[in-house]
């Protein structure tokens, strides 16, 4: 019996000791999505969630690799095991929730409406909006709204990368985009010419990391790194120097 209880506990030491040497963990980010996740004047990648998740690594002592992956391969990607986490504004709703685990929300950030300083249409006027063109990245919380909310009625441009949205907004190819609020402050509204034309709306219950269901240890450790981050005041620091406000 002694001999048992002496095995079991070489044993748990060993699985420690694997565990801390062998945490890798692989993030995926969308990029460009300024100031999520985008590449500065180096090419490298940086962002509020950049460094959120650097963080996060170095409070779960885990070996990162950061992954570079296109929205609408975000959720197929952490199912198929091409990477663990999901950290790129991914909003907390409850069909995704279906498919996978969030973390607590680390952040909020509603849709935002964004047009050239001519656009003078209530948004939310269904009648006005007749026939204008609507810009969204495929697949987010915008893409849902807008095509629940005004499908039938507006024109609705889906794009793969937010940057090729706003890329047709400058070009008058679209009348308005719906993105989320602090990457159209950062990319639109830094542009001449440019202004928000309709009041903000809330879609999801905030950002949260997302993982694959079966990992719900993962996702406490998540959790308890995310909670001592806003504790110690690392959070704060990081979201100062990527949020305007
Ligand atoms: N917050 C929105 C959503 O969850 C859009 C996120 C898009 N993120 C990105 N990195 N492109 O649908």
């Amino acid at each position: 019996r002694k001999l048992i209880v002496a095995a079991s506990v070489a044993l748990t030491m060993m699985a420690g000791v694997a565990h801390a040497q062998e945490r890798n963990l692989r993030i995926a980010f969308d990029v460009p999505y300024e100031p999520f996740e985008y590449k500065d004047e180096n090419g490298e990648l940086t962002g509020f969630e950049v460094e959120l998740a650097e963080a996060m690594c170095e409070e779960m002592n885990a070996n990162c690799e950061f992954v570079i992956q296109a929205w609408d391969g975000m959720i197929p990607g952490l199912l198929a095991r091409k990477f663990d986490l999901i950290m790129s504004s991914m909003s907390i709703t409850p069909e995704r929730a279906e498919r996978v685990l969030f973390s607590e929300p680390y952040y909020n950030t509603p849709g935002g409406w964004f047009g050239p300083e001519s656009f003078n249409t209530d948004v939310t006027d269904m009648a006005a909006m007749e026939g204008m063109t609507v810009g969204v990245q495929r697949g987010t919380t915008m893409d849902t709204f807008v095509t629940e909310e005004m499908g039938g009625v507006v024109t609705i441009k889906r794009y793969t990368t937010a940057d090729d949205m706003v890329l047709d907004l400058e070009g008058q190819r679209l009348d308005v985009v719906f993105v989320d609020y602090p990457v159209g402050e950062q990319t639109v509204l830094s542009k001449d010419g440019f202004k928000e034309v309709g009041e903000p709306v809330k879609l999801g219950q905030g950002v949260g990391v997302a993982m694959r269901k079966r990992d719900e240890e993962l996702a406490q450790e998540v959790n308890e790194a995310l909670a001592t981050l806003k504790e110690d005041g690392t959070y704060n620091t990081i979201m100062d120097k990527y949020f305007a406000y």
